[in-house]
């Protein structure tokens, strides 16, 4: 079986581990490091460079090069390089195959099978989009792992005899993402994730950058951001400048032609004091405070009960952060992971366990939250687009969930369920992710009848929606991959060869006068009218190819129920 290797796909770097003697073991690029810049580019040549020859390439020709893709992904923003665009799945791709190569080279062996990591805030767009580019860079994709969680497996897997609730802290280069988790006997329970998708160490880059300008602007009189060269050389030294001072109390900024004025070089010279930096960027570490409360709320867990904080991702080494946490949750967070190998060790660790390589008696079990809430669109007295809860957000999974709904209207015959992904209370508002519908409901007065919808969600992504009409015990379901957004209606046949049944005669008109009132324009003004009637149609034809007659009449019968609603 070949070998599944762990890849943390980040907005500034990418790192890939694989799992050696049941640990992880991080894998080095042909630079012979282990962290690659997640920059790619093309040469003059047109040839894709990837990694750190891409970042360094960024400085001289920006246009040619990509850096934060990862912030695009899952949208239809296209990314210029030259005079061709690129989708973010596309240069994403770019860089996996660039990983999936070096992983290659460095197993001996060709490398086909991953688990990649994804902030826990991503939506599912986000989450298929990162699929996607896997596919494409000839990987199959096995598992999507929460960051947060991979940091905590990373740290889980030394630390199984604790017990403990773990907060993980993960700032990177473009998310922010908090994890609370749960440890006892060998069991990792992550309890609630939330984060800022928007915010990382690029932002502290601006924040720099943008005063930077303003001194320069002072003393010059030039607004350095109409000049792309100059941007990107101030980009460079302020990233630098950041760096230096997480260990140093201050830094100088120089750069001599940086621009020109009327013809004459001008130099950017700054000196600037982490006192400064941290004053300018304190709205940056504030905004962490947000998803912090909202995970311990969620989780029902007191600042006070938080055993351990975890620090993961490169901008955690600002000294900023640690201070910050230390006033804000009174809890001094632990150097116990590093912080820029914990989420590839975590996804190894997790491709081990699908592998095998890790054995479950030497591992850990492992339960992961839903990061958004999963419902169905339901009527009320006010509106027919109301979004009900079935699954709420930072449950964990694997779960299932049900929920009974009564019938709306009088003599409604058909559930029609409507399954969304999100938190707003208009479903239609919500992240739209499969429908399929119920027949076969006895008449009766409006909320009479009880539907039980039921959502099982498991780690693989798959969630699964069925709903029975409880007096006649009547199902369907659906199959939701949400990795990959397929969906399959189960329970459902072929009914197109329903005119060959040797029972079809007798229904010919009522299937031909359903058929035809699908495209009467009134249809649209009655609410799901339309759904009913495909359902009774679909439920007369199997009932036909299944040469049941009885069901056919009654289906019949329910069809010309619904057709007179039209009229
Ligand atoms: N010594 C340091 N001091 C401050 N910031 C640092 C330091 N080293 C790295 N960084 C910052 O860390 C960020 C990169 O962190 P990391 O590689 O963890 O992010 P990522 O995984 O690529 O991003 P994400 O997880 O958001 O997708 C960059 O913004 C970088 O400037
Ligand atoms: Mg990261």
């Amino acid at each position: 079986m070949s070998t599944i290797i762990g890849i943390d796909l980040g907005t500034s770097t990418t790192e890939a581990a694989v799992i050696r003697d049941g640990k992880p073991v991080m894998i080095v690029n042909p630079e012979k490091e282990i962290i690659t810049p997640s920059a790619v580019g093309l040469d003059t040549s047109g040839n894709w460079v990837v990694g750190e020859r891409a970042r360094a390439q960024y400085l001289l020709s920006p246009e040619n090069t990509a850096i934060e893709v990862k912030r695009k992904i899952g949208t239809d923003e296209e990314i210029k390089l030259g005079r061709q665009a690129y989708t973010p799945v596309k240069l994403s791709a770019k860089l996996l195959e660039y990983v999936r190569n070096y992983a290659s080279e460095f197993l001996g062996e060709e490398v086909t099978r991953a688990v990649i990591s994804v902030p826990a805030y991503f939506d599912e767009i986000q989450r298929q989009a990162t699929v996607r580019a896997g596919m494409e860079a000839g990987l199959q994709v096995e598992r999507i792992i929460n960051e947060p969680t991979a940091a905590a497996l990373s740290y889980g897997l030394e630390h199984m005899e604790e017990e403990s609730h773990v907060l993980v802290y993960d700032l990177g280069g473009g998310t922010f993402d908090v994890t609370l988790l749960e440890m006892f006997d060998g069991v990792l329970e992550v309890k609630a994730s939330n984060g800022d998708n928007k915010l990382g160490g690029k932002d502290f880059d601006e924040k720099l950058m943008l005063w930077l300008n303003e001194q320069f602007m002072n003393k010059h009189n030039v607004d350095l951001r109409k000049d792309t060269y100059a941007m990107v050389k101030l980009k460079e030294e302020a990233e630098r400048c950041k760096k230096v001072l997480s260990t140093q109390p201050s830094c100088h900024v120089s750069v001599p032609m940086i621009i020109e004025k009327n013809g004459a070089p001008l130099a950017l010279d700054e000196e600037v004091t982490a006192e400064r930096f941290e004053e300018i960027t304190r709205e940056l570490i504030e905004r962490t405070h947000q998803p912090i409360d909202v995970v311990l709320a969620d989780s029902g867990v007191l600042p006070s009960e938080i055993d351990r904080v975890i620090l993961v991702g490169g901008s955690t080494r600002m000294p900023i952060v640690a201070k910050d946490i230390q006033e804000y949750l009174n809890i001094l967070p632990s150097q116990a992971v590093n912080p820029d190998y914990a989420v590839a060790e975590g996804a190894a660790i997790q491709a081990g366990m699908i592998q095998g390589s890790i054995r479950p008696e030497e591992g850990i079990v492992m339960t992961d939250v839903n990061p958004y809430t999963l419902g169905i669109r339901v009527m009320d007295e006010m509106t027919d687009d109301r979004m009900s809860v079935v699954i709420p957000r930072n449950v964990t999974i694997p779960t299932t969930r049900s929920q009974i709904y009564y019938t709306s209207w009088d003599d409604q015959t058909v559930a029609h369920i409507e399954v969304y992904q999100g938190e707003s209370s208009i479903a239609s508002s919500n992240h739209f992710l499969g429908d399929f519908a119920v027949g076969g409901i006895p008449f009766g007065k409006a909320g009479k009848e009880k539907i039980g919808v039921q959502f099982s969600y498991d780690l693989n992504g798959m969630l699964d929606v069925k709903a029975s009409i409880l007096s006649t015990g009547k199902e369907a379901s659906i199959e939701i991959n949400m990795l990959e957004n397929k969906t399959s209606q189960n329970n459902r046949i072929d009914v197109s060869n329903w005119k060959e049944s040797p029972i079809a005669r007798q229904f010919r008109t009522a299937v031909r006068r359903g058929e035809k009132a699908l495209k009467d324009p009134k249809i649209q003004y009655e609410p799901f009218l339309e759904e009913e009637i495909e359902e009774c149609l679909y439920y007369l034809k199997e009932a036909l190819v299944e040469e049941n007659l009885e069901a056919a009449l009654e289906a019949e019968e329910d069809l010309m129920e619904v057709l007179s609603d039209l009229e």
